[in-house]
């Protein structure tokens, strides 16, 4: 069928052109998109930071849209089946096996090549190949999406499902990061470093899981204000202070149990490590292509016990974790729909140039 879609032919370049979309294989599903959410991600591949993309792409990964169609072998959607499309995974790894498709061995093939699991394509243009990003090239009016991460989302009307686009990919990095991996202890103390989309969505999961002091470390001040209605009890301006270890420490007497770095700004690392008590941890989510911090083992993480972690897409097991995120966001308890801006498909250079001045935290498409 004929679709839409915005293509990156080379480093930097982003047209809205149309092409031909193959139908679903047996795994798979045809998804009528109804918004895009644009992430970091998205720009770090079209400006060539992701050394794995290959070009011609059809960038976006996080889309919400409706079933059109299921593969012969589908049994988890059916037609007119609402889904938020996430992360792709082989489903037969050992990690994927053991429900941790985030660190799914095929994980740098199967997000950046553009390429199915069956390294074939579904989107092409008078017989050449465009790669769907993250198997599902979101930037688009249909996709096709094997059914593994394509996620049902039940009882939210259509006008609500566009503003939750970032379930997909940011909102699940930044809550995951809090609820999967550092699974806070009451009365817990955490810090977030980059009060952007994904921090914000660690402020939030950071309030859920009761952590007794949430400080957000951003250069924004209105991001920080923002941070602070979604439960951060403290803010730092890394700008206005002049040691923000040194703050953190004193916020939490003595130094923090949990940190997420989520800034993009790689030094940052080293801070989330600084900033811990004993035994703290650190998880890094925002590194983008090599980046190098300095650091002493000992005495800075033997003796005092610190995990540091990377972590990819907040150590989700999507099908499990995105139905329990929405069942938040309808509580009122994550409130992802308050970081939107809506941008017609046509406008998506101003979305991804309001994402880059932060005008927009979290810029999403629509599609007619
Ligand atoms: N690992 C993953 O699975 C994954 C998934 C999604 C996004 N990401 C990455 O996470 C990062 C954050 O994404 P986002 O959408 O929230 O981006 P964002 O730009 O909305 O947020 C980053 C925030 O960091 C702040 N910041 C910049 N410099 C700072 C400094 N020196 N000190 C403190 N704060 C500073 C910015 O003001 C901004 O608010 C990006 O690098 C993105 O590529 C990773
Ligand atoms: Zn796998
Ligand atoms: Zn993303």
């Amino acid at each position: 069928m004929e679709i839409k879609v915005a293509v990156t032919k080379e480093k930097g370049a982003l047209s809205i052109e149309k092409a031909q979309l193959s139908g679903p294989k047996a795994t798979e599903v045809l998804v009528k998109i109804i918004a895009s959410g644009v992430c970091h991600t998205d720009a770090a591949g079209i400006h060539g930071f992701i050394p794995w993309v290959k070009y011609p792409m059809v960038f976006g990964h996080e889309g919400v849209g409706i079933v059109e169609e299921v593969g012969s072998a589908v049994d988890s959607l059916k037609v007119g089946d609402r889904v938020g499309l996430t992360f792709p995974s082989c489903g037969v790894c050992s990690y994927c096996l053991n429900g941790a498709p985030y660190a799914c061995t095929q994980v740098n093939d199967l997000f950046f090549s553009g390429a199915y699991k069956d390294g074939t394509y579904r989107i092409s243009q008078k017989g050449t190949n465009l790669g769907s990003f993250f198997g599902q090239g979101a930037f688009a009016n249909y996709v096709v999406a094997d059914a593994r991460y394509a996620v049902k989302i039940e009882g939210v009307t259509d006008e609500k499902i566009k503003y939750l686009c970032s379930l997909g990919c940011g909102a699940q990095t930044g809550a995951g990061a809090v609820l999967n991996r550092c699974k806070p202890t009451p009365a817990s103390t955490l810090v977030v470093f980059g009060a952007g989309g994904v921090g914000m969505a660690a402020v939030m999961a950071a309030k859920i899981a009761g952590c007794i002091k949430i400080i957000a470390v951003d250069i924004v001040p209105e991001r920080l204000e923002l941070a602070k209605e979604f439960g951060a009890t403290d803010t730092i301006n890394a700008k206005e202070v002049s040691d923000v270890v040194a703050k953190i420490k004193e916020i939490t007497d003595g130094g923090a149990h949990y940190s997420i770095e989520v800034s993009g700004v790689p030094d940052l690392s080293l801070q989330a490590i600084q900033c811990l008590r004993r035994l703290g941890t650190a998880v890094v989510s925002s590194v983008t292509g090599p980046a190098e911090i300095s650091l002493a083992i000992e005495p800075m993480i033997m003796n005092p016990g610190i995990t540091f972690t990377g972590l990819v897409e907040g150590g989700s097991n999507p099908q499990v974790f995105i139905p329990q995120l929405v069942e938040y966001y309808k509580a009122g308890q994550f409130p992802i729909d308050r970081l939107v801006e809506f941008y017609q498909f046509e406008d998506i250079g101003k979305a991804f140039e309001d994402s880059h001045t932060g005008k927009a935290i979290k810029p999403i498409l629509i599609f007619d």
